[in-house]
């Protein structure tokens, strides 16, 4: 009886959240079709500014508009989209077809951004694929040689209420998905493609930015496939498949000196699975006497698949293995916990917690942690430095906590 009355009451959760859908968001808003504004689906001649002109009128609609990119590939130079739009009527970029970037190294002028979003209050870019074409910027780094700054792929920047679904971005010349100064960010079914060895094309980076939540990412890339920058709190990052890729970071955070604070706060990272990365759950932080902190992350629910280092902590970050600042990191990272951690290392260390001398890490706690190498629990090791913690449930390897 109880458990018939709860299925009623269900269903009619069920039927009120039915009711209350929104109505397909095309319906009723102004739109504005890139053609109409001159833009060639040929992948040839450059779409800027038709993109751009279409931008204009959309935002200066008085009722929702949608800005339209029909099928066909569209080489857009660069664009920046600024808001506010009129009266803050929510605008979507909505995309059926493909952006592409030029084909050569550069090209996408000197800010370092290829398509950007800015100064918005109700924006959601939706589907579609961004093309960075990074290749010949890549292959010029290779070179050492002297080469055009590399620019990320899609930027949000200083806005608010946004929602990125269903984009896919491939090949940036650097970061594919910026976020960057925001609040209320939800990026959704997102897939990011490019090869293991492209250098810096970060998947989704968020940066001095809150309440920001990625949900259903599939990314596969040459760096971190999520970064989390500093200046970030309040994070929901949910059901996100990595590899290849450098794992899920916080950080690097403390590279540059100076007076600001760097500080992470409130991130939960659930339901992950990892296959080849070069690590899994990441805090990392720089040498050196910048101030900051993180504090309040859950790790929870992840698969590893042949992952270098699952589960690490690295306050000694120095990726050129060179000319970093060196002495004791001065971001202090506390109340971090892992559960539910399964799967396999591809190196011994599995669990890796190596913190600051001058700001050993607490409150670290491992759940339920089972990672195995080489198919043997016995085989997999864990390393503490200057870490103090507890554990919880069976935790395999045995902690050093
Ligand atoms: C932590 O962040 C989540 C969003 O990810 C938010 O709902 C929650 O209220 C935050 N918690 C605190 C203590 O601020």
């Amino acid at each position: 009886m109880a458990m018939a009355k709860s299925v009623l009451s269900l269903l009619a959760h069920l039927h009120a959240a039915v009711l209350f859908l929104p109505a397909d968001p095309a319906a009723g808003a102004a739109m504005y079709n890139v053609l109409r504004y001159g833009a060639r689906p040929d992948g040839a001649a450059d779409a800027a500014g038709a993109f751009l002109r279409a931008w204009a009128d959309a935002c200066r609609s008085t009722r929702p508009a949608t800005v339209y990119v029909p099928p066909g590939r569209f080489l857009v130079s660069s664009a920046t989209f600024t808001g506010p739009c009129h009266g803050h009527a929510a605008v979507t970029f909505a995309v059926a077809g493909t952006l592409v970037a030029p084909a050569g190294a550069g090209g996408r002028g000197l800010s370092g951004r290829w398509i950007t979003f800015e100064n918005m209050e109700g924006l959601v870019v939706s589907g579609g694929t961004f093309d960075g074409r990074g290749r010949a910027l890549w292959a010029c780094r290779a070179r050492g040689g002297n080469c055009p700054t590399p620019a990320s792929s899609l930027t949000i920047a200083n806005s608010r209420d946004v929602v990125v679904a269903g984009v896919r971005s491939v090949d940036s010349e650097l970061f594919h998905v910026v976020v960057l100064q925001c609040v209320g960010v939800t990026v959704r079914g997102v897939t990011v493609e490019a090869p293991a060895d492209s250098p810096n094309t970060d998947g989704i980076h968020i940066h001095m930015s809150s309440h920001v939540s990625v949900y259903d990412a599939r990314i596969g890339t040459g760096d971190d496939c999520i970064s989390v920058g500093p200046g970030n709190s309040h994070l929901w990052i949910e059901r996100v498949a990595c590899g290849p890729g450098h794992g899920i970071s916080i950080g690097s955070l403390g590279k540059q000196e100076g007076m600001a604070v760097e500080a992470v706060q409130n991130v939960t990272v659930k339901t992950t699975w990892f296959a080849g990365t070069t690590n899994g759950l990441r805090i990392k932080t720089w040498g050196g006497s910048k101030r900051g902190f993180v504090r309040g992350v859950t790790f929870a629910d992840a698969t590893m698949s042949g992952v270098d280092n699952p589960i690490i902590i690295d306050q000694r970050y120095c990726p050129s293995g060179s000319g970093c600042p060196g002495g004791s990191s001065s971001i202090r990272i506390s109340d971090v916990r892992y559960v539910g951690i399964r799967g396999s290392s591809a190196t011994p260390v599995a669990v890796n917690f190596d913190c600051s001398r001058s700001n050993p890490c607490s409150g670290i706690r491992l759940q339920d942690v089972a990672l195995t190498y080489r198919s043997r629990p016995a085989a997999a090791k864990s390393y503490c430095r200057n870490v103090q913690g507890s554990t919880l449930g069976l935790v395999l390897p045995p902690s050093c906590l």
